[in-house]
């Protein structure tokens, strides 16, 4: 059975599962704290790594290298993208692109350096897991292309740039400096958003509004997946 690490990257985003899991022990390392616990008999760290893709590649290495965790699970809220995504709606997924990664200057794409890649894949099965959860929930779940940078995006024009470069469907900071870090120590991954704001120009008055909501029901979610993951 594995151990499986949740992370998100504020404490809404894990403060409902800590709510629900059991037999928590708090350890501090690297200036965060990270809490082992139990849920349905399976053994699971959770962080939360503050915003951001250098926090986030911190929170994620340590989960991995020190708590030998063998899945890891992130759980947060996003900027839709796609149109057809409204607040609370959950989007995993499929691959992530890091959309202020820039060096076009030497005839790069964007998101690309060398050695490196545009778009970083999730775990297949775990992906699986999800949509059968959805499924039995009755749940919508979409799936598709998450894009993450340095950048709180609530702005029209800059949502349309990363949608028309990255071809992504939602927008945030942590995913794919995760999946840089799972993908570099093969270490199967996954990345469930709940939909807090749309990246427009009101995308801060709802995030405010929406974010605990919204990652609630992102959390929920992954604790549903928690049960079926070998
Ligand atoms: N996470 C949630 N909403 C976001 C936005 N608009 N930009 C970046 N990250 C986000």
């Amino acid at each position: 059975m594995s151990k499986i690490a949740i992370m998100g990257a504020m404490p809404e985003e894990i403060e409902p599962l800590l709510a629900k899991v059991e037999n928590i022990k708090k350890i501090e390392y690297a200036k965060n704290i990270y809490y082992e616990a139990t849920y349905k008999g399976k053994e699971i760290v959770i962080a939360y790594s503050k915003i951001g893709k250098v926090f986030a590649s911190l929170t994620a290495t340590i989960l991995l290298e020190k708590f030998k965790c063998e899945k890891l699970l992130f759980s947060g809220v996003a900027g839709a993208i796609n149109p057809d995504l409204n607040i609370g709606d959950l989007i995993i997924a499929d691959g992530l692109s890091q959309h202020d990664l820039d060096i076009v200057a030497f005839g790069h794409p964007y998101g690309y350096v060398p050695e490196g890649e545009v778009c970083i894949s999730t775990d297949v099965t775990l992906r699986t897991i999800a949509k059968e959860v959805a499924k039995r929930r009755g749940l919508t779940l979409r799936e598709g292309v998450i894009a993450t940078g340095d950048q709180f995006v609530a702005n029209s024009e800059r949502k349309e740039w990363i949608s028309k470069t990255f071809k992504a469907d939602a927008l945030e900071m942590e995913g794919a400096s995760v999946a840089v870090v799972c993908d570099a120590l093969n270490v199967p991954f996954f990345i469930l958003r709940a939909i807090s704001d749309t990246a427009n120009d009101d995308a801060g008055v709802d995030f405010d509004e929406f974010m605990v909501g919204s990652a609630k029901i992102s959390a929920n979610f992954i604790l549903d997946m928690v049960e079926s993951i070998e």
